[in-house]
C-alpha cells in the first residue's frame, strides 16, 4: 500500500500592519457597519512597500520546516495567486531561500482553493514514492492586485501565508491526510479573474482597460457557488471518510465571508459552533487562508490532537476542494 502523507509542522505569518474597517472608511465609501455584517471582517493585513510574495512564503515556510523539526525536503509546492513575477515560479525562489538545495519546487494557481489543491499535490507525491517530505506553502499579497478604488474587493483580502511540512508515514496516524475530493468549472471563468497580463489580452504591456491589471470578482455569483461548492466537497470527503457530520469537530472553511460559512454548515446540518473563524483579524488571504485559520485555532487551543477536521475551499477558475484528517499533536509557529 502507498504511503500516507502526514503533517508533521505548521507555520503561518501575517504581514505586521493592520488595516482596519474604519482606515478603509477614510479612503473610500464603506463603513465599518458594513464589512463586517456583510463579511464578519474586521481587519486585514498588508505587507509594506516592497515586500512580496516569496518574503512572506519563506517566512511561513521556515516556521513550517521548525514547526516539523526538520532542515530538509523533498519538494517545494507554492500555492499562490499573487507569484513575485509572472514568469518563472516563485517556489524555486522560495526554495533556495530556505537553503532547500535543489529541490523540485513548483506554484500552483487555483486561486483560494490553491492551499487544499496544493495539498494534494503534495499528498499524490508522497503516494507515488517521488516525495518522502514535501513543503506545502499558501502564500499571497494581495495588496499588489487590488484595484484601490474597488470597494468590493478592497475590504475583503489581505495578505499573509501559511505552510506544512508533509511527512510519509501511515495512514492511520493522526495528521495522515485522509480523503480529498477536488473539482473545477471553468465555465464560470469570469466571476474571479485579472483580465490583463496574460496571453489573452497581448497588449505589449498596455492593458486594453487600465483596471485590467486589477483582481476582479463578481462577488454575488461567487458567494452562490462558494456555498454550494465548499458544502458539497466537504460532503463528498465525509462519505469516503465514513464520517458522519456530527464527527466533525473542527470545520476549516476557506474564510471568504463569515456568511459564506455560516450557510456551509446550515446545508450540512453542521453545529455552528464546530466552524473555525479568523476572518475578522485577518480578512481573506486566497491561498494563505486555510493553514492561517488552522494556525490560529491551534494558537487558542480550539484545535487539538485528535480532533477530526474538514477543510473546505472554493476559488477563481472556479474551483473547490475538501480534505479530511485527524490532527495531529504538532507544533505550530
Ligand atoms: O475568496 C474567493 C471567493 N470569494 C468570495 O467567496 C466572496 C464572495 N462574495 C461575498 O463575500 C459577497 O458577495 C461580498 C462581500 C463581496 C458582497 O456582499 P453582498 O451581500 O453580496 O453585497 P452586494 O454585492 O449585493 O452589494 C450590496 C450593496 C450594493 O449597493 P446597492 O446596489 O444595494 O445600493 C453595493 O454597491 O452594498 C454595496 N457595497 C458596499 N457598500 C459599502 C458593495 N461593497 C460595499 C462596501 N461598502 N465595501
Amino acid at each position: 500500500m502507498s504511503r500516507a502523507a502526514v503533517v508533521r509542522g505548521l507555520g503561518a505569518v501575517v504581514p505586521p500592519d493592520a488595516v482596519t474597517n474604519a482606515m478603509l472608511a477614510e479612503r473610500m465609501d464603506t463603513s465599518d457597519e458594513w464589512i463586517r455584517t456583510r463579511t464578519g471582517i474586521g481587519q486585514r493585513h498588508v505587507v509594506a512597500p516592497g515586500v512580496a510574495t516569496s518574503d512572506l512564503a519563506v517566512d511561513a515556510g521556515s516556521r513550517a520546516l521548525k514547526a516539523a523539526d526538520v532542515d530538509h525536503v523533498d519538494l517545494v509546492v507554492v500555492a499562490t495567486t499573487t507569484p513575485d513575477h509572472p514568469c518563472p515560479a516563485t517556489a524555486p525562489s522560495v526554495a533556495a531561500r530556505l537553503g532547500l538545495g535543489h529541490v523540485p519546487a513548483y506554484d500552483l494557481a487555483a486561486v483560494c482553493t490553491g492551499f487544499v489543491y496544493a495539498l494534494a499535490s503534495g499528498a499524490g507525491a508522497v503516494a507515488s514514492g517521488l516525495a518522502k517530505s514535501v513543503l506545502v506553502i499558501g502564500a499571497e499579497t494581495y495588496s499588489s492586485i487590488l484595484d484601490p478604488t474597488d470597494r468590493t474587493t478592497s475590504v475583503i483580502f489581505g495578505d499573509g501565508a501559511g505552510a506544512v511540512v508533509l511527512g510519509a508515514g501511515e495512514h492511520d496516524e493522526p495528521g495522515a491526510l485522509l480523503e480529498f475530493d477536488l473539482g473545477s468549472d471553468g465555465t464560470l471563468a469570469d466571476v474571479i479573474m485579472i483580465p490583463g497580463g496574460g496571453s489573452r489580452q497581448r497588449s505589449g504591456g498596455v492593458p486594453a482597460d487600465p483596471a485590467d491589471v486589477y483582481f476582479r470578482m463578481d462577488g454575488k455569483r461567487v458567494f452562490r457557488a462558494a456555498v454550494q461548492r465548499m458544502a458539497g466537497s466537504a460532503r463528498v470527503v465525509l462519505d469516503r471518510a465514513g464520517w458522519r457530520v456530527d464527527d466533525v469537530d473542527r470545520f476549516v472553511g476557506h474564510q471568504a465571508n463569515v456568511r459564506i460559512l455560516r450557510a456551509v454548515a446550515e446545508e450540512l446540518g453542521l453545529a455552528p459552533d464546530r466552524l473555525v473563524v479568523n476572518l475578522d483579524k485577518v480578512g481573506n488571504t486566497s491561498a494563505a487562508s486555510i493553514p492561517l485559520a488552522l494556525a490560529d485555532a491551534a494558537q487558542r487551543d480550539e484545535l487539538s490532537s485528535g480532533d477530526r477536521v474538514v477543510l473546505s475551499a472554493f476559488g477563481g477558475g472556479v474551483t473547490w476542494g475538501a480534505c479530511a484528517l485527524v490532527w495531529p499533536d504538532i507544533a505550530v509557529f
